[in-house]
């Protein structure tokens, strides 16, 4: 897959030929430089952003070519959201944050009571009816990571989201996402400069300039036999 940008009169190429998979329930780390191409092929990933090349498969489904209008859908159902920078909706409580995705596509059961039972799982019951302004970063995190898993998506694409924390709240953070991938068979993909990562991925993908590194991609699979 990738991805190029115009730049001037000519264009930039940011990803430049990417491949690899990622299992059920795997836990991946996403490790390179600032400007490597993290962010944009975790928002190609999420079907935020388009390939100029190739195609991106999630839990089956080809979004590649999708029309925006099935996109969303196909995201709300799929593909569950963790950033740097939380993006909570400021007006709206813990509770109700975590009920945005569930009212805005077809989830079984009551979006409240969903976004209770997350909000538990979070350690965060007891603040379901804050505020984002009257939550901790470490907070707002934590119900930012309940409002991705609500939906019980196919993956969770999380884009630096121990970068705004200290190291412990960080740390913290990490051995949350962990323990849901444990708890609820979660699949994780996570952009990160934090090293702690590496010590809970089952796999590190590594992005220089747009390739991944040796080592990153699994091999190739072997050549059926000829006739
Ligand atoms: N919208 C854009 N227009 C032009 N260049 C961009 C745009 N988005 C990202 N880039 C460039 O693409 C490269 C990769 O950026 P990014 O994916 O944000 O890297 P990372 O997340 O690894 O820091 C950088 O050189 C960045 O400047
Ligand atoms: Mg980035």
């Amino acid at each position: 897959m990738t991805r190029s940008l115009p730049l001037g009169s000519g264009v930039v190429e940011i990803l430049r030929g990417i491949s690899f998979a990622v299992q059920r329930h795997e836990f991946v780390g996403l490790m390179g430089p600032s400007g490597s191409g993290k962010s944009t092929l975790l928002g190609v990933i999420a079907g935020l952003d388009r390939p100029s090349s190739g195609h991106v498969l999630v839990d089956g489904t080809d979004i590649t070519t999708m029309p925006e209008s099935r996109l969303a859908a196909v995201r709300n159902a799929k593909i569950g959201m963790v950033f740097q920078a939380y993006n909570l909706i400021p007006t709206l409580s813990a509770q109700e944050n975590v009920e945005v995705p569930l009212y805005a596509g077809q989830h079984p059961g009551s979006p409240a009571a969903r976004a209770r039972e997350m909000l538990e799982l979070v350690g965060l019951g007891h603040r379901a009816a804050h505020r984002p302004n009257q939550l901790s970063g470490g907070e707002q995190q934590r119900v930012a990571i309940a409002r991705a898993l609500a939906t019980n998506p196919a993956i969770v694409i999380a884009d630096e989201p121990t970068g705004n924390l200290d190291a412990q709240n960080g740390e913290n953070i990490l051995d949350l996402m962990a323990a849901l991938r444990e708890r609820m068979g979660s699949t994780f993909l996570i952009a990160t400069h934090d090293t702690h990562v590496a010590r809970r991925a089952q796999r590190i993908l590594t992005i220089v300039d747009g390739l991944l590194a040796d080592g990153s991609s699994p091999p190739p699979p072997p050549l059926a036999p000829g006739p």
